[in-house]
Formats: C-alpha cells, structure tokens, sequence
C-alpha cells in the first residue's frame, strides 16, 4: 500500500473502516491508567476518540491525508482533542514521545523492509515500560514469501526490543490468519 492508494480507498468508506473499536483495546483501556497514546496508522480515527474519551491524550498518524481529513471531522463532532500528522509509520517525523500506548491496527504488517525502522523509532517514543498493542494479518504458515503479514522473523525482531505479554491468534473475516499482540518496552 502507498498514500495514494490509501487515499483512493478513503474517497468511500474502506473495508477495514467498521467504527468500532475493539474487544481487544476496550480491554487494554479497562486494565491500565490513562496516559498518552498514539495510533500508527490511525485511519478515520475511530480508536484516537474512544481513547480520548477515556481521559487519554491521543496522536495518531497516517499517511493518507482523507483519513485524517476524516479523523479530525470525526473528533469534532464527538467534541475530543486529537493531535493528528501526516506521515511516514516508519519514520514518525514531527512526533515527540513518550507514549505510554502505542496501537497498530492494520499498518505494520504493511511496512515489508520498512519494518526495522518503524521498530527503531517506535522504542523511540515509547515510554519506560509503554505497550505496542498491534493487530496484524499473519504470512503464509507454510513459510510462502509475502510482503504482506507479520512473519516470525518480525516476531523475533520485535522481541528484541519488546517483551511479548500475549498473544490471540485467529482468523479475519474472510479467513486470513491473523494475530493480535501485546508488546511491553524492555
Ligand atoms: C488497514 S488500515 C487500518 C486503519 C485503522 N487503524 C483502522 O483500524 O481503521 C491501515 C492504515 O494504515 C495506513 N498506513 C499504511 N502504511 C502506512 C505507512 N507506511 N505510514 C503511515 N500510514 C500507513 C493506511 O493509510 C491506513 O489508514
């Protein structure tokens, strides 16, 4: 995927557009203090204002300008604040940290060679003991090349830097392996 693609696909309504935020983050929410969150790849921004509206303080990045046109429509009419910018997840120019919460939703598992650098800079703005709450499509089991998905190897990458707290597996709606992760800074 690149801005112009994604761009396209905000011009309606996207599939992965549901507006409802999930079991999984409205469970994070309910286990930990608010603080300061950021999405990377926060699309429409349905998340950024279920956070904001839990007494969080949200940024979220994108890099298609028609989603965060349709985020900050989206947050005024739900009367929160959110911080939002126009850029590159794996570079994350402009944002200063430290969050206490970073979620991806559908963005990282995009990123292909990119994957390195958005995780440099993620333990970047992180702070201290801060979470990576990710949901991502998962490669080929049998070991098939893609450029899309998280494969083991980004797992392993990952771990490096981040402790693996849980991990859900399961199957998206048109029966793709996916995953959903919760990675605490080391
Ligand atoms: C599958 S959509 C999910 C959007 C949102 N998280 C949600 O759940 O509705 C992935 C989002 O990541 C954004 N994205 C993909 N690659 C990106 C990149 N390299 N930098 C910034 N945003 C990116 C896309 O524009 C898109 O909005």
């Amino acid at each position: 995927m690149n801005p112009l693609i994604s761009n396209l696909f905000y011009l309606s309504r996207p599939p992965w557009d549901s507006g409802i935020t999930p079991p999984e983050l409205l469970e994070f929410i309910d286990q930990h203090p608010a603080g300061r969150a950021i999405d990377i790849g926060c699309g429409t921004g349905t998340n950024l204002i279920t956070l904001a509206e839990h007494g969080w303080q949200v940024s979220g990045v994108d890099f298609a300008l028609l989603a965060l046109y349709k985020a900050r429509r989206k947050a005024k009419i739900a009367n929160v604040k959110i911080d939002l910018h126009l850029g590159d997840a794996s570079k994350l120019r402009g944002i200063k940290g430290k969050f206490d919460l970073a979620l991806d939703m559908g963005c990282f598992h995009n990123l292909g060679e990119k994957k390195r650098d958005y995780l440099a800079q993620l333990d970047n703005i992180l702070a201290p003991s801060g979470y990576w709450l990710i949901y991502a499509h998962l490669t080929p089991a049998d070991g098939t090349p893609a450029s899309h998905g998280l494969a083991p190897v980004d797992l392993a990458s990952a771990q490096s830097r981040f402790d693996l707290i849980w991990r859900k597996d399961g199957t998206d709606k048109i029966g793709r392996d996916s995953v959903w992760a919760l990675f605490q800074k080391k």
